[in-house]
């Protein structure tokens, strides 16, 4: 068995590091801990990772790992904005554990830096945005997955440069789990059903009602998905 940084209870981040395809050079953008890309190493996937932050000591912790672990000759450290200072010749980049918007923002403005790269996202947030902000900037979804960890669910979304349209259900729900609906897959769709029911209750008790019918709308395709 191969050394590992990642514990049984770290799903979100064995599912990220489970959908790098095996490449010469990842970009973990984010890196912080640095737990990512170097699993990535560890395991052999990526001969080489480029460790990213916007904060130069979070970024500190990432080297400090790499730097326990030996593998310094392999890595490349990066204090910097989104894909800025990347010099285009990475296969992947993982954008991990932040707002979806920021991930959008992050990939929009970073286009020339990326490339051709595959883009693994784990938004935590603002899903919806971030595959219509995707799917209407040249990028085509070729792989989703979601991660249950601590009671919560956490999407991973691969994007590759391609056209591709969406409807509204797709938006909401992913194209890819739309059509690979797994256990896990389905227990985040029943998770989401009961949140919007819960926020439709909240809502028509407050009287609150200008958000009801857009989560009125939502209730009805978290319905259909787990219907299907
Ligand atoms: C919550 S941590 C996520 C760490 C790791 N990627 C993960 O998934 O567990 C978010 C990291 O993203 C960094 N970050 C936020 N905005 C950024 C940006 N625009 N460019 C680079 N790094 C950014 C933060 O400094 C922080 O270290």
């Amino acid at each position: 068995m191969p050394e590992s940084v990642l514990k049984m209870a770290d799903k979100r981040l064995r599912a990220i590091v489970d959908l790098v395809p095996r490449c010469r050079c990842t970009a973990d953008i984010g890196a912080d801990h640095g737990k990512t890309g170097t699993e990535l190493l560890l395991s052999g996937k990526c001969d080489r990772v480029v460790f990213s932050d916007i904060s130069a000591p979070s970024l500190e912790k990432a080297r400090n790992l790499i730097f326990e672990k030996g593998l310094e000759g392999r890595a490349e450290f990066l204090v910097a904005d989104g894909l800025k200072g990347l010099s285009g010749s990475v296969d992947c980049i993982v954008i991990a554990g932040m707002g979806g918007q920021n991930i959008r923002d992050i990939v929009l403005n970073g286009k020339s830096e990326a490339g051709d790269a595959e883009l693994i996202l784990q938004p935590n947030t603002g899903l919806s945005h971030l595959r219509r902000a995707l799917t209407e900037n040249g990028f085509m979804i070729c792989n989703e997955t979601v991660a249950a960890e601590d009671r919560r669910y956490y999407v991973i979304i691969c994007a590759v440069r391609g056209q591709m349209s969406l409807d509204e259900a797709e938006i909401l729900a992913g194209p890819v789990l739309l059509k690979n609906k797994n256990e896990v897959v389905r227990q985040y769709y029943s998770h989401s059903l009961e949140t919007a029911e819960k926020l439709i209750m909240e809502l028509k008790q407050s009287g609150a009602d200008h958000r009801l019918e857009k989560l009125y709308w939502e209730r009805e395709i978290w319905k259909a998905a787990l219907s299907g």
